[in-house]
């Protein structure tokens, strides 16, 4: 099945299929610039500035309470950085500043779309229900906003559409056999999965995922990475993604920021980040080893005898 065609907004002049923002080449889809956010006394986001390119796939990582999922909420419009600049670029448009709008101004009109760190989908609506609702924004505009739009002709062709949609994604996650059950009846990676087929809907050209393999086995990860691999290649939007999963960050990464104690402390492909001592020390741990230069491990094996005595 082919994607279904993209709905048309008010000022849109780079409609280019179903979804991508046909920004390859420009400036980078996603610019931030000094983000700093602090509660209190806590800096949890400390002048952290990156780019996130149209078309492909990177990777903010770090250790817990790096400060990722604050990254994500002040891009996302959930906090309004103390200090920053989030410039979302996209050809033919007005630059979208996503630190001056509201969080349902950055959904429908920036396009930017999240999953969240925990599952945040209708658990007693059916798979199709939760991908028909996610498309919420553009029936009613297809409504007129009134009564008496909602039995029109317009407003059916688009909820035909929507159905469409969510059928498409449906079948992208292989869960269209199931579209008439409960979301909470799916196992764990099929929920992870149907988020993420929840965030198409929206149809972004900017998808946010906060660790969106927690707790899925060897096989969900592999799925997940087909799925991620798919968007970016075939939909050719930008996709920013929170994860501890190295097999996963690793492996579909384009491009990796590393962020420790809330500061940015690496930036670059995954083969440079592997092999960055800054972050062998702040996040990858000892697995690594092998990479830390001579006079780490050197200190790194001196510990290990005098830990001889421990209890094993
Ligand atoms: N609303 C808030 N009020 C106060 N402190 C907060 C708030 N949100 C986040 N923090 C603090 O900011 C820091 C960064 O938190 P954040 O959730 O962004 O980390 P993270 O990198 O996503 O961690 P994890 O890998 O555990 O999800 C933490 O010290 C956290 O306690
Ligand atoms: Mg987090």
């Amino acid at each position: 099945m082919t994607a279904p065609e993209r709905m048309e907004l008010p000022g849109d002049t780079a409609v280019n299929g179903s979804t991508g923002n046909g920004n390859a080449g420009g400036a980078p889809l996603l610019t931030v610039e000094h983000l700093t956010m602090r509660f209190g006394g806590l800096v949890a986001i400390d002048d952290v500035s990156f780019r996130a390119e149209d078309r492909k796939i990177t990777a903010i990582i770090g250790p817990n309470g790096a400060g990722k999922t604050t990254v994500f909420n002040c891009l996302t419009g959930f906090y309004k950085p103390t200090v920053g600049r989030l410039t979302l670029q996209r050809e033919g448009r007005a630059p979208a500043y996503l630190e001056r709008m509201e969080g349902f101004r950055i959904a429908g009109e920036a396009r930017v779309a999240r999953t969240f760190q925990n599952i945040r989908l209708f658990p007693k609506m059916t798979l199709l229900e939760n991908l028909v609702v996610a498309q919420h924004n553009k029936l009613m505009r297809a409504s007129g906003y009134t009564v008496r739009g909602l039995f029109g002709f317009g407003y059916g062709r688009e909820e035909q559409k929507a159905v469409e949609q969510a059928r498409y994604w449906l079948e992208q996650i292989g869960l269209v056999d199931r579209a008439d059950d409960d979301a909470d009846s799916l196992p764990y990676g099929d929920q992870r999965r149907l988020e993420i087929a929840r965030a198409m809907c929206t149809e972004p050209v900017l998808l946010c995922l906060d660790e969106p393999a927690a707790g899925l086995n060897p096989r969900e990860s592999a799925d997940l990475n087909a799925l991620l691999t798919f968007i970016r290649n075939e939909h050719r939007i930008g996709i920013l993604l929170i994860e501890h999963d190295m097999s996963v960050v690793m492996q579909i990464s384009d491009h990796i920021v590393v962020l420790d104690y809330g500061r940015k402390i690496s930036d670059g492909d995954p083969e440079f980040v592997r092999q960055d001592p800054a972050v062998i020390r702040a996040y990858l741990g000892e697995e690594e080893e092998e990479d830390l230069p001579d006079i780490v491990r050197q200190d790194l094996s001196a510990d290990d005898a005098g830990g001889a005595g421990a209890p094993s």
